[in-house]
């Protein structure tokens, strides 16, 4: 255990890294999202699109929050998180420091093949864009996105999110224009050039993007939302219904074949 003037940090080994986060900017985004920078008290490592931390508040039970963007020289992460209650309300402004653990999930980025890349997300799926453009610039894929929002009022501007040069298309649509969006992708010339069709959101709108993949004949793969405990596969909170995956350590992103009980699908493994 070690400390400086402001951190306590302590590292129980690998995948038990613990630090102390020092927010240098909370910004309200729209009416219901908001985007955390901090600085770290020391490197969490490497982190790839849809890992996430355990984010500890005073006096609070901890929150998964999944990273959107992390400098590890200069040891700034960022996050953006839908302000849903008491504690997300209490993280985005009148927070100076939170404790921080991770990164917890797995790297399966391998699932993503082709060189051209479809991303239908909603609201928590949001996070990722960031991190996830960069890893797509940097392995020369093409992205797309479909953000789906629940209602016109929590639409934002892409640029708060995404502060980067990027050249795939973003449509943003809300929940309820999703099928009519879909139809039009589906019959769009592009729309046999995706090779992977990726999705994070609740379990309707996955299940509805791996009826796509399929009906594409892409890879489907899919990041669906439960609730995590623990982060570290000790509590059994995350488990996906009706499957053997715990979301916290064989996620967070699937193959939509691996769920396809969960989802209900037709086909799967
Ligand atoms: S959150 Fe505890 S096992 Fe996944």
């Amino acid at each position: 255990m070690r400390s400086s003037n402001y951190i306590t940090m302590y590292d129980l080994g690998e995948g038990f890294l613990y630090t102390t986060g020092r927010v240098v900017d909370a910004q309200r985004i729209g009416q219901r999202f908001c985007r955390l920078k901090l600085r770290l008290g020391r490197d969490l490592g490497e982190v790839s699109p849809f890992q996430f931390v355990m984010a500890g508040l005073p006096g609070e039970f901890e929150i998964p929050l999944t990273v959107s963007m992390y400098n590890r020289e200069k040891l700034i992460l960022d996050l953006f998180f839908k302000v849903r209650e008491y504690s997300t309300e209490k993280l985005c402004g009148s927070i100076k420091y939170i404790s921080l653990r991770g990164f917890y999930g797995k790297n399966r980025l391998n699932l993503v093949i082709g060189d051209k890349v479809l991303y239908i997300t909603e609201d928590l799926g949001f996070s990722s864009l960031p991190l996830l453009i960069s890893w797509i610039k940097k392995n020369s894929k093409v992205l797309d996105v479909i953000m789906v929002f629940e209602n016109e009022s929590e639409i934002f501007e892409v640029a708060k999110l995404i502060d980067m040069d990027f050249s795939g298309r973003i449509v943003q649509c809300i929940r309820s224009d999703l099928e009519e969006r879909l139809d039009l992708v589906t019959k769009s010339t592009t729309s046999n050039t995706w090779k992977t069709i990726l999705a994070a959101g609740g379990r309707e709108l996955l299940k509805k993007a791996c009826e796509l993949a399929y009906e594409l004949g892409a890879e489907g793969v899919i990041a669906p939302y439960t609730r995590i405990k623990c982060g570290i596969g000790a509590c059994g909170y995350c488990i996906i219904p009706r499957t053997k995956y715990l979301l916290c350590v064989d996620g967070p992103i699937f193959k939509c074949s691996e769920l396809a009980s969960y989802l209900g699908l037709e086909h799967g493994d």
